[in-house]
């Protein structure tokens, strides 16, 4: 393979975080195109996806194409699998790990189509090399494959993540009900929060501080992927780690060590702060966010512009429904009564608790926390006559009649 050719690319996400996704690869100078509610395409080289692995903030994996072909049964896809030079691309001292998702009449488990990849693969390397690979259930160090198999055709990458990239590395200490740090990027950015490097940031319920944490990285300028080093595109054939090292120099070099911009991060469990802290310490952004015990409703809040965001329980996986009625009434008395002139958002999976807040939203957002519908809400929070063009001067954009 010359890894240097432009492929197919095809970048992963959670479901409702195609927007920011596709904003972050035109900001990074591609054309995307949505390919399905948790994908994308692109075309590039392995270098270019060495960069979107380093800089996207919003995806799971980027999946390189190495071929695509019809197939009607396992056995046609252990034959065309077989027949792809996977001596070329896999290394002999490096396991690989096959993953993904087979829907077809003849199979009723994807992991029975996983295995017949997984046994064409090793099949051929034996033929060609006379040793066989060792493949991993886990995709740590290991080169990752990844099978997208549906409607009788069949899709083989390499996957250049291995492990998905909202696995960042610095949350080794969860609270209750953490947010994917991926899903928290996409969150910040449809809120447009780092549009205007001045807006401060308030997170009153921060749990294990995914949202502070991410947006401190969002204004600091600094690459997600400059804290993790097992990418699984540094285990194939023939890629020399040296460009990989003056990538990550050069986004090193990018990264602002003292942003403008306020930060700050509270929550009622002293437990949570301390999670919080510890995560944001790991990330390297503990001195840029100021740590509170205590309610929501005492939290520090700054001069406009800033934004305050809030992911309350919402009632699958934290507290009742009923019982959290008092609270999000409590976050609309909150936002009215001390938030004006500031933008001011929700992310709950619940519209009824959504309803309790008792404004009206300028913006509804949907968004997917796993199996969990949610909504992203965003409200403009106004000091008396009301100004139209507040949320969109508070979010960096021009208030011109558009
Ligand atoms: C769903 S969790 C937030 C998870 C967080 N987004 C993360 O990624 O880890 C909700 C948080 O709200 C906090 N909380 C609940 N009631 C609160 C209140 N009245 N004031 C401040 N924090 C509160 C809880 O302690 C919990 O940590």
């Amino acid at each position: 393979m010359a890894w240097q050719e432009p492929t197919r690319l095809v970048i992963t996400c959670g479901r409702g975080c195609v927007p920011a996704l596709s904003g972050e690869l035109c900001a990074l100078g591609h054309r995307p195109q949505e390919v399905s509610p948790t994908a994308v395409e692109v075309t590039g080289n392995l270098h270019e996806a060495m960069r979107l692995n380093l800089w996207l903030r919003t995806a799971n994996r980027v999946l390189f194409e190495v071929a695509g072909f019809a197939v009607e049964s396992p056995d046609e896809l252990y034959a065309a699998t077989r027949d792809l030079p996977w001596e070329e691309w896999l290394r002999g001292d490096v396991p690989f790990h096959v993953h993904g998702v087979a829907q077809h009449e003849t199979i009723r488990d994807s992991r029975f189509a996983l295995l017949r990849c997984k046994d064409a693969i090793a099949d051929r390397f034996v033929e060609q090399t006379g040793a066989r690979p060792d493949s991993s259930a886990s995709p740590v160090g290991a080169a990752s494959i990844a099978l997208y198999w549906k409607d009788g055709v069949a899709q083989l990458f390499l996957d250049t993540s291995g492990v998905p990239l909202s696995h960042r590395g610095y949350r080794q200490q969860p609270w209750v009900a953490p947010l994917r740090e991926t899903l928290a990027a996409s969150i910040l950015l449809e809120t447009g929060w780092g549009q205007n490097p001045d807006e401060a940031f308030v997170g009153p319920m921060c749990g294990s501080g995914t949202l502070a944490i991410e947006a401190a990285w969002i204004c600091q300028n600094r690459a997600p992927g400059l804290y993790r080093e097992d990418f699984a595109f540094l285990l194939w054939n023939g890629v020399e780690a040296d460009e990989w090292r003056q990538m990550r120099a050069a986004a090193q070099r990018q990264c602002r060590t003292a942003p403008r911009a306020w930060l700050a991060a509270s929550d009622i469990a002293p437990e949570a702060v301390a999670c919080a802290r510890a995560n944001a310490e790991r990330a390297g952004v503990a001195h840029l966010i100021r740590f509170q015990v205590g309610d929501f409703r005492d939290a520090a809040l700054p001069q406009p512009p800033a934004l305050i965001l809030m992911n309350p329980g919402y009632g699958e996986r934290v507290g009742e429904l009923a019982e959290l009625y008092p609270l999000y009434e409590a976050i609309g008395t909150f936002f009215k009564t001390k938030c004006q002139e500031l933008r001011a958002a929700v992310f709950t999976g619940s519209p009824a608790l959504g309803r309790k807040i008792g404004l009206h939203p300028a913006r509804r957002t949907t968004m997917w926390n796993g199996d969990i519908e949610c909504r992203l809400l965003e409200f403009e929070i106004y000091a008396g006559t009301r100004d139209p063009r507040l949320l969109r001067k508070h979010r960096g954009e021009s208030s011109a009649p558009q």
